[in-house]
């Protein structure tokens, strides 16, 4: 045996004596720091985290795109991706475009919008997730639960109709299976699923950016469709916003806007943890 590999083979050596003293027989404050670094946050510490910065991405989307753009003359339209359609999307297809760009990403989250009133009957909500949204709808809190059929974390956070925009469009829809909703009604459920029941701080981050950036895709493309109107006005995009007229502001306004909104919770989660 070479001088080098003796090096390397006690290096080794000393890596797992250390390894297995702190996984078998090292006090417990030491087992909890090592593994601490390891997993610091339970998945539904994860979900909710998460669950909050897409609440700042919906509310923001609807109310100060879909509402103040209404108002100024802007279309969405559930079928915005059809080329004669001169439209951007609905807040729950802003929801499933990040879904879906989520679900490209390599981590496992995923995201699903469902309701037991849908509009469209793809959203309706099925099985243990149809329960636990009886209980939500009961004491307006999220719920945490394992489904043995997916095998998958469940988080589920109600969706409420925080704007009228949200009420009178469904209330409206020729589809709607319920035309009485009213302003702060639970109008369906955000499920977010996780295969594992803990994640690493590094996750964690991992998971803020890549919904991050699937939302910010969402919007990018909404903005790539408006460039090729031909039969409506073309609307500038720049740094202002719908409030103010014809206008929508770039993905980095978009995105700086939310996390303006998102930063002081994001920042108290690292600190602070869930708990
Ligand atoms: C301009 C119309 C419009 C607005 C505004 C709107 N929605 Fe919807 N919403 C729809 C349509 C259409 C669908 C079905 C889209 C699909 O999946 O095909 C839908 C889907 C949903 C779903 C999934 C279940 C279902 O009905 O299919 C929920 C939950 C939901 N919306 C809640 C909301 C909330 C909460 C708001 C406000 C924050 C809101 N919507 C704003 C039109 C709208």
């Amino acid at each position: 045996m070479t001088k080098k590999n003796i090096f390397l083979l006690l290096i080794t050596l000393v890596f797992l004596t250390l390894n297995s003293y702190l996984f078998f027989t090292a006090p417990e404050p030491l087992k909890k720091m090592y593994r601490k670094e390891s997993y610091t946050y339970s998945v539904n510490d994860g979900f909710q985290i998460v669950a909050n910065l897409n609440d700042k991405y919906r509310t923001c989307y609807t109310k100060l795109i879909v509402g103040d753009g209404t108002r100024a003359g802007m279309k969405f339209d559930e079928n915005w991706q059809n080329n004669e359609i001169e439209a951007g999307p609905l807040p729950a297809l802003f929801l499933r475009s990040t879904s879906a760009y989520l679900e490209k990403s390599p981590v496992p989250l995923s995201l699903y919008l469902g309701s037991d009133f849908p509009i469209s009957g793809s959203n309706l909500l099925k099985g243990i997730q149809a329960e636990k949204f009886k209980e939500i709808k009961k004491d307006l809190e999220p719920k945490f639960f394992r489904d043995n059929e997916t095998n998958r974390y469940i988080g589920m956070f109600p969706d409420f109709a925080s704007t009228d925009a949200c009420v009178s469009c469904h209330n409206n829809h020729p589809n709607s299976s319920k035309k009485d909703w009213i302003l702060n009604d639970i109008m369906g459920a955000t499920t977010w699923a996780f295969p594992r029941d803990s994640i690493t701080t590094n996750e964690l981050i991992n998971w803020i950016n890549v919904y991050s950036q699937s939302a910010n895709r969402t919007y990018s493309s909404y903005l790539d469709k408006t460039k090729t109107f031909q039969n409506t006005n073309k609307i500038k995009i720049g740094v202002r916003w719908p409030s103010e007229g014809y206008f929508l502001p770039n993905t980095n306004s978009f995105s700086d806007t939310i996390l303006n909104v998102a930063a002081l919770d994001l920042i108290k989660s690292f600190l602070y943890g869930k708990d």
